[in-house]
């Protein structure tokens, strides 16, 4: 399982400095995390594709970027993603009328799409998507900020959604990944790693435990390993 940094929690007074952290400690996917202060229950607002920009331009070409759009209208700003560098768009199932449109106009444009699910709705609802998709989020904390605690309930779909990629894989179709999201710390990393994830989002795991983000990852990673060498 690889592990992608959410910059939700980081001081965005030194965002640029935090970056370059995390790429000089490995990592080659960054999880930026839209609010419009409208979708979530908490009301916040993060930041738009002005600020994705700008660490697009900071990171280059190399880094994959990521943005897990929190957001009412997805469907009539996404575009603004795109312009602003991202490589993939994650929108929540819960915030789009037509998925399937969505994903094709997106991906027309070389940008990869992903389909986000709250912890509350069910794995059927993106199954008919599946064949599209290029990754589906599984949501481990309710939507609207970082430093939440992990919701080990989620763990049924995962493992629905694990079989239902591989069978499709099998045969023949698209492998979209799996992804979780939020809570996930160096104690539960490897669980969620053996319930079939393919990525993490780490974000108050690497950037404000203690440690830098090097360590919080590193000991992530060696939990991981330890875990693999055991199976
Ligand atoms: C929450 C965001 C998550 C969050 C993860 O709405 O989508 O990406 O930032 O942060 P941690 O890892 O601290 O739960
Ligand atoms: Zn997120």
């Amino acid at each position: 399982m690889d592990v992608t940094p959410s910059i939700l929690t980081a001081d965005f007074c030194n965002l640029g400095e935090t970056l370059d952290e995390a790429i000089d400690a490995g990592i080659n996917w960054i999880h930026m995390d839209v609010m419009d202060g409208n979708w979530v229950i908490n009301k916040t607002i993060t930041f738009g594709p002005a600020i994705i920009r700008s660490v697009r331009d900071r990171l280059g070409h190399e880094v994959f970027i990521d943005c897990h759009l929190m957001i009412n209208n997805a469907e009539e700003t996404w575009p603004q993603y795109v312009d602003a560098g991202v490589d993939m768009i994650i929108a929540h199932i819960e915030a789009v009328q037509n998925f399937p449109n969505l994903i094709s106009k997106i991906q027309a444009t070389g940008t990869q799409v992903g389909c986000v699910l709250n912890p509350g709705t069910g794995v059927e609802e993106v199954m008919s998507l599946l064949p599209d998709l290029d990754l589906v989020l599984i949501m481990s904390v309710v939507p609207g900020k970082g430093g939440q605690s992990f919701m080990p309930e989620v763990e049924g779909k995962v493992r629905v959604l694990r079989e239902a990629i591989d069978n499709q894989e099998a045969s023949g179709g698209k492998t979209p990944i799996l992804m979780i999201d939020g809570g996930i710390k160096h104690h539960n990393a490897a669980m969620v790693s053996e319930w079939g994830v393919d990525i993490a989002v780490v974000g108050s795991g690497l950037i404000n435990d203690e440690g830098t983000i090097s360590q919080n990852l590193s000991r992530i990673n060696k939990v991981l390993e330890s875990d693999q060498s055991t199976h």
